[in-house]
């Protein structure tokens, strides 16, 4: 494909090929119309983005108010994070998952994981490299790929039984696009507890995934971001299968499982050259966190880990209340076993509308905010997520002014 010059001087952002080339951004219609009737006094129950409304434990808040006053943490920090903290997350890999990685090379911290995934990608992949996401997904699975460069094959996310994913058909979908796509992918995008979805990784599906992977010289790369938020089993880490070192990486982040969203502060572990990429690409980008906030979140992850059981906790109850409301109001969405999501079809009168749409319907009628399923990719159309970030007693009431649109609005 012939370049086009770039219109001279340029009016929009789009004018610029990379951003033009980008695809719509979905969520960006509702997030305006969510601040339109905000302006307006009306009373909107956000549950768009999962942005966590719990606040950081205080033990962890202190850790960085103590050492913010120290002048000697105010300088520039290190791309790749203060050993203190690339060892407290090894230890943490230690003591919860029985594996043992090393700090100095396999261990980077990241400014969240979504800076770290976006850098990654941009590390590892050359112009027309094929990534296989999963659809839905978390938007910077694929969009990192674009900025990189590479290409995107998606693949449906089915699910099995009991919250858990299919990942018998989805380990076929990643070996029929290994024997069909051309050039052969290069690299396998996971992340379980999912989010848009809130399947989980069913027993014995990352050793699977590592099979698979090696028989066709595939990266890996797993999104661990939601690590805690199993209701009932413990979600399995990627880097606890036997070899999974070898071939890929897992990243987790404070931001869901301390409630640190604002900190920023994540980590890419595992495979060391594919550490060593990332480290290198942060080392010409970034000059890493702030201090202080590297040391309390080293302290959060060596501290007792009572606070992210209760987070856990307040998220189940969350999901309880809405979906006993939303099921009590006509609309049955399903319970989700992990995550602090509710991820639901349209109800069948309105689906022909489409999530956008009736995601409008919900903010402009119900004035409750939440994320379009299409916004996740093609495969999540037809559904809508509810991200957990308000009180129960919120939820509840969220549920019932949507039951009351339900009841008078369905089309036909
Ligand atoms: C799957 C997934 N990965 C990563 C992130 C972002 O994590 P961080 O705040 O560490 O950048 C999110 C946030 O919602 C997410 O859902």
């Amino acid at each position: 494909m012939t370049a086009q010059p770039s219109p001279w001087p340029p009016t929009s952002s789009a004018d610029f090929p990379r951003i033009g080339s980008l695809p719509a951004y979905v969520f960006a219609a509702i997030n305006a119309e969510k601040l339109e009737r905000i302006a307006a006094g009306h009373d909107v129950i956000d549950l768009g983005m999962g942005n966590p409304d719990l606040g950081t434990p205080g033990h962890i808040v202190d850790e960085l108010v103590e050492h913010a006053r120290k002048p000697k943490h105010h300088r520039y920090s290190a791309s790749r994070g203060i050993y203190g903290l690339r060892d407290g997350m090894a230890e943490h890999y230690a003591r919860r998952y029985g594996v043992t990685v090393d700090p100095e090379t396999e261990v980077v911290v990241t400014i969240g994981a979504k800076e770290g995934i976006a850098h990654l990608m941009l590390a590892l992949l050359g112009d027309g490299d094929t990534v296989i996401v999963p659809s839905p997904a978390y938007p910077i699975h694929r969009y990192s790929v674009l900025f990189a460069g590479g290409r995107v094959h998606g693949l449906p996310l089915v699910a099995g039984a009991d919250g858990f994913v299919d990942g018998d058909a989805l380990l076929a979908g990643v070996e029929e696009a290994c024997r069909t796509v051309t050039p052969a992918p290069r690299l396998l995008v996971l992340s379980f507890p999912n989010n848009p979805t809130t399947l989980q990784a069913p027993p014995g599906f990352f050793e699977n995934a590592v099979e698979v992977c090696r028989r066709n010289r595939l990266l890996l790369v797993h999104d661990f971001a939601y690590a805690d938020f199993g209701f009932g089993a413990e979600a399995p880490s990627l880097l606890a299968v036997p070899g999974a070192k070898e071939i890929g990486v897992e990243f987790f982040s404070m931001s869901k499982s301390y409630c640190m969203a604002g900190w920023r502060v994540g980590f890419c572990v595992g495979n060391p050259a594919m550490v060593g990429a990332l480290t290198r690409i942060k080392s010409y980008l970034d000059y890493g966190i702030f201090e202080p906030i590297q040391i309390a979140a080293a302290h959060a992850l060596r501290a007792g880990q009572e606070c992210v059981a209760e987070t856990r906790e307040v998220y189940r109850r969350r999901a309880d209340a809405l979906v006993g409301g939303l099921n009590a109001a006509g609309w049955p969405v399903p319970t989700p076993a992990a995550t602090m999501f509710v991820w639901s079809p349209i109800p069948d009168a309105f689906r022909e509308m489409g999530s956008i749409e009736f995601a409008r319907l919900l903010l402009r009628e119900a004035g409750v905010v939440v994320s379009p399923g299409l916004g996740f990719g093609p495969e999540g159309e037809g559904h809508v997520r509810f991200a957990l970030i308000e009180p129960e007693s919120r939820l509840a009431q969220a549920a019932e002014r949507i039951g009351a649109v339900l009841g008078r609005a369905a089309p036909g």
